[in-house]
């Protein structure tokens, strides 16, 4: 147990990450970024990098695997694992974005694990303090 998520569960988040990896649609960077969000409910949601020949309506994997939780009624999440790389090349540490770190502002808690990976075995935890210290939270 690390923190409230089990190792064998943060095992499990990091395999479905890689495998929704594989649905990256990422012609125009060629990143491929998979996700996959576990829901306090005990469900996990995984999600996948989109793009647009619009550049800027594309969607980061953290926010597709948050939003499809949300879509399906699950509004907190106690962990998410994160995998990123160029295509066909080694993962690398994939750390989420701005737009990604307030979206989990929203639905994670101090105590959520965002877990970047990069092998199914090969991670780092951090929590949501310390990617987003001092966040914007209400007002
Ligand atoms: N990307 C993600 O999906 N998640 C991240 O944490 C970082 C970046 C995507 C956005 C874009 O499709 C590509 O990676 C290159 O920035």
């Amino acid at each position: 147990m690390k923190n409230g998520v089990e190792e064998k569960v943060i095992l499990e988040l990091i395999e479905k990450a890689i495998e929704a990896r594989k649905y990256a649609y990422a012609p125009y960077s060629n990143f491929m970024v998979g996700a996959a969000v576990l829901g306090c409910n005990g469900l996990i949601y995984i999600g996948c990098n989109i793009e647009n020949a619009s550049y800027g309506a594309s969607n980061c994997a953290e926010r597709t695997a948050i939003f499809k939780g949300i879509s399906e009624g699950c509004t907190s999440f106690a962990g998410i694992a994160i995998v990123g790389g160029r295509k066909d090349e080694e993962l690398i540490k994939c750390s989420p974005c701005g737009i990604c770190r307030q979206v989990m502002s929203e639905f994670f808690d101090k105590s959520s694990q965002i877990i970047l990976a990069t092998d199914y075995d090969k991670y780092v935890i951090k929590s949501l303090d310390e990617l987003l210290p001092c966040s914007f939270t209400e007002f």
